[in-house]
């Protein structure tokens, strides 16, 4: 449905990767749909020089080769919207220009107020950017809304996280502020709530009475390809723990929202955020693992180990893998272990929730081969997106034996419709003002509280190891012994590819 919401849509950093990869092409997506109000205009704003035309046409071959949508037909009437201005981050005298150039579109598309600034910048001008929007009026909603997008980090550790907290604060109001978590606007996290809350057959299990513990795996196959200098700062307890996995897991096991409105959803987030079992200083070691790839050989091809890779130091302590163990201290998970683990440079690319049930109290028949008396549920989030669950079966013949099968289903069956993309979504909720699916400050305030003692842990102590994996393993081995019980172990969806599977110190 055309929403009546004429705006202008900033985006600052236009001459970047993300601008090209996933903005515009969503935006043209949303375009081709309807989706975007017939008053409405796209300004690119960066530090490089462009005509209006030759934005234009780097956007136009942005589209072509990101194609969001298959019908590539609309391209030269939305490049029609699309505007450029260049600026200089963070000098102030050349926003009044920008503020000008605003001004003047409104006039000439008959456009409202309503503005949105997207900050596909680095994250150090997170703070800049809107204060110097807000010195010069640009937050002021008299006239319509003001809206910020803002992408992950939000902060690097919860000191500059309170930083940015109040930096933002001072002079926008919560509900100008979208921080995006690309993870809450895929479908199958948010049919984690449907799952549960729309069957009456998940939630009477859905406790620490039936659920033995709650594994949330992120596996990537792919390095830090050209992102070395980034992930350098980051790590994967930053770059996927802090905000995309903590969210899963609060969608994993949260109470029911009283509504599906924004912040019924947010406020049921922060409880589970605010009851997570601190993590002692001295129990850091029995409670987190980190790993870093190694060179291997994957199928007679060498792949580069992490401190090999283009602008890594060569001496990096910068962790590629991270698992970690944690309790929920509430009424409904009380005593019942979460495990959370990611990493790049692992066999395959999967992200996934497995509810791992409690055994039957006795267990009456042969245990087939494949025999594993803890049923699962597998939530897939990616790829290949669906819901197993795992249950024992008679094997044919005579006598009682059992063997574990999969009932499966995958959510391509669910409709030929077509799945639009996190970003899709998600910019389609921000000009709706829906903010159900970003993180508010609260919620990213509590995660990196949450995982301080382990960010202390790793940056401070010699005496923590980092572990080494073969690139194309399913990380260190340790990782296992993080897992309580000597019955259990997390669910392996394929084997390692690298020839020796085995794992170092460094
Ligand atoms: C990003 C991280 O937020 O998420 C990347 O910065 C990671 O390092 C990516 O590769 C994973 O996203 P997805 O959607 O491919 O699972």
């Amino acid at each position: 449905m055309q929403t009546n919401n004429s705006h202008i849509y900033v985006i600052f950093g236009a001459s970047g990767d993300l601008t090209k990869r996933k903005l515009v092409p969503a935006l043209y997506a949303l375009f081709v749909q309807n989706l975007l109000p017939v008053k409405f205009a796209l300004l690119g704003v960066s530090r490089s020089h462009f005509s209006d035309d030759e934005f234009r046409d780097s956007m136009k071959s942005a589209i072509n080769t990101f194609k969001e949508i298959d019908n590539i037909k609309r391209i030269d009437e939305f490049v029609k919207l699309i505007y450029y201005s260049s600026i200089q981050f963070d000098d102030v005298t050349t926003y009044l220009p920008l503020k000008q150039r605003i001004g003047e579109l409104r006039v000439k598309l008959d456009i409202s107020g309503n503005t949105m600034f997207y900050l596909s910048t680095p994250p150090s001008l997170y703070g800049t950017i809107p204060s110097i929007l807000a010195s010069i009026g640009l937050n002021n909603e008299l006239d319509g809304w003001k809206r910020v997008i803002i992408e992950k980090p939000f902060g690097y550790d919860l000191a500059s996280a309170i930083k940015l907290k109040d930096v933002l604060l001072k002079d926008w109001h919560e509900g100008q502020l979208f921080r995006i978590d690309h993870y809450l606007g895929k479908e199958t996290v948010q049919n984690l709530l449907v799952t549960r809350f729309s069957n009456g057959i998940f939630e009477p299990l859905w406790n620490r009475n039936y659920i033995h513990h709650v594994e949330i795996t992120s596996a990537e196959s792919i390095g830090v390809e050209k992102r070395g200098g980034y992930y350098e700062s980051s790590g994967a307890l930053r770059d996927m723990v802090q905000n995309h996995l903590l969210q899963v897991a609060a969608f994993t096991a949260m109470e029911s929202p009283s509504s599906l409105e924004p912040d019924a959803i947010r406020y049921e987030i922060l409880k589970v955020f605010q009851s997570l079992r601190p993590i002692k200083k001295e129990d850091v070691t029995t409670h987190a693992i980190r790993g870093q790839y190694l060179q291997s050989t994957i199928k007679g091809e060498t792949i580069s180990g992490y401190r090999e890779e283009e602008g890594v130091n060569p001496n990096s302590v910068t962790e590629t893998f991270a698992a970690i163990k944690f309790y929920i201290d509430n009424w409904r998970w009380g005593g019942v272990p979460f495990y959370i683990r990611t990493g790049k440079r692992l066999p395959t690319r999967v992200t996934e929730v497995v509810i791992h049930f409690k055994p039957t109290p006795h267990f009456l028949f042969s245990k087939g081969l494949a025999h594993n008396a803890h049923n699962q549920l597998v939530i897939r989030i990616q790829p290949d997106e669906g819901v197993l669950l795992k249950i024992g079966m008679k094997i044919p013949g005579a006598g009682f034996e059992v063997q574990n099968v999969n009932m499966d289903f995958h959510y391509s069956e669910l409709s030929h419709q077509r799945i639009p993309s996190a970003y899709e979504r998600l910019i389609y909720d921000s000009i709706r003002g829906d903010s159900t699916l970003f993180a508010r400050t609260d919620e990213v305030i509590e995660a990196w509280k949450f995982l301080s003692p382990i960010i202390e842990n790793w940056k401070s102590s010699k005496d923590v190891p980092l572990y080494g994996y073969p690139a194309g393993t399913w990380g260190p081995e340790k990782a296992d012994e993080l897992i309580e019980d000597n019955d259990q172990t997390w669910r392996y969806p394929c084997k390692n590819l690298a020839d020796d599977g085995i794992y170092c110190e460094l």
